[in-house]
């Protein structure tokens, strides 16, 4: 089989990057629609454009190319991920989950996963704030498919603390601090691009999820198999299919992001001190 991504690609990218900063990323950020505003906070930040990346994918929804931020936030070195790759856009799982990889090779040890997601879950409304419990991968693909790169990581990685029991505490204790309400769940994750059916959303909560997305799990699969420490928050920009009497827009979702914006950053922020 074709191998897409290899660690030889992985390498490259990454010494490309080693050259132009000084400081070595501890934990990766990778932001959701709207989100990537964290950026802006980050200070002696070196920005580095995907097309500059060797082997990196370029980003195609968002209006611009994306690009990785390295720089301090909150007094940790962190890399930062503007602008994301879906599956619905046509990336393979192993390009969506390429960067992870990357960061994992600039010696990156955790990684935080931010995104939008619908509601799925009853109590929860627009607005809220969710820390991933666990995630249900209803992609159909895994980044991991192929021969294993044992320099990656095993064969049959373990993910049953795919979100790390000790960086959810932690979450919890934060959001306390600052008082900020956060609830937690179950993240299923799907290809997209068409939201679902009230009937799917059904099916979904059934299956044990809160909370629906179109990204996360390829990234946080790659992460594991790299033995990477993942925490999730979910911004429930909107409540799924057939919950409210009215249609979903993806102006919506950015309109609800927009709003809660400072208070997921704060969070975020709060967190990486920690
Ligand atoms: Cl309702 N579904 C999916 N798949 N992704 C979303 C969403 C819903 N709301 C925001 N992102």
């Amino acid at each position: 089989m074709m191998q897409v991504v290899t660690a030889q690609g992985v390498n490259e990218a990454a010494q490309y990057i080693k050259e132009r900063i000084s400081v070595q990323p501890q934990i990766g950020l990778i932001m959701g629609s709207g989100l990537g505003v964290l950026g802006e906070h980050l200070e002696n930040a070196v920005v580095i454009p995907y097309d500059q990346i060797p082997h990196f994918p370029i980003s195609t929804v968002e209006g611009h190319a994306g690009e990785l931020m390295i720089g301090m936030l909150s007094g940790k070195p962190v890399v930062l991920m503007r602008g994301r790759f879906h599956m619905y856009e046509g990336y393979g799982p192993e390009l969506t989950a390429f960067p992870v990889r990357v960061m994992k090779a600039l010696g990156v040890s955790s990684l935080l996963v931010t995104n939008a997601a619908g509601g799925i879950n009853l109590h929860f409304a627009s607005g809220n704030l969710m820390l991933i419990s666990d995630h249900i991968n209803l992609t159909g693909k895994s980044p991991l498919i192929g021969p294993n790169e044992e320099s990656f990581g095993p064969r049959f990685p373990d993910m049953s603390e795919a979100y790390s029991t000790r960086l959810r505490k932690l979450a919890m204790e934060v959001a306390k601090e600052e008082d900020i309400s956060l609830q937690e769940g179950v993240y299923v994750g799907l290809l997209g691009p068409s939201y679902e059916t009230p009937a799917e959303i059904r099916m979904l909560r059934t299956l044990g999820a809160d909370a629906v997305g179109m990204s996360t799990v390829a990234e946080v699969i790659a992460a594991r198999h790299a033995g990477l420490e993942v925490v999730g928050l979910s911004c429930i920009s909107n409540m799924a299919a057939g919950i409210l009497d009215q249609p979903l827009s993806h102006s919506e979702v950015m309109e609800t992001t927009e709003r809660v914006k400072s208070q997921f950053l704060g969070l975020v922020t709060s967190l990486i001190a920690r």
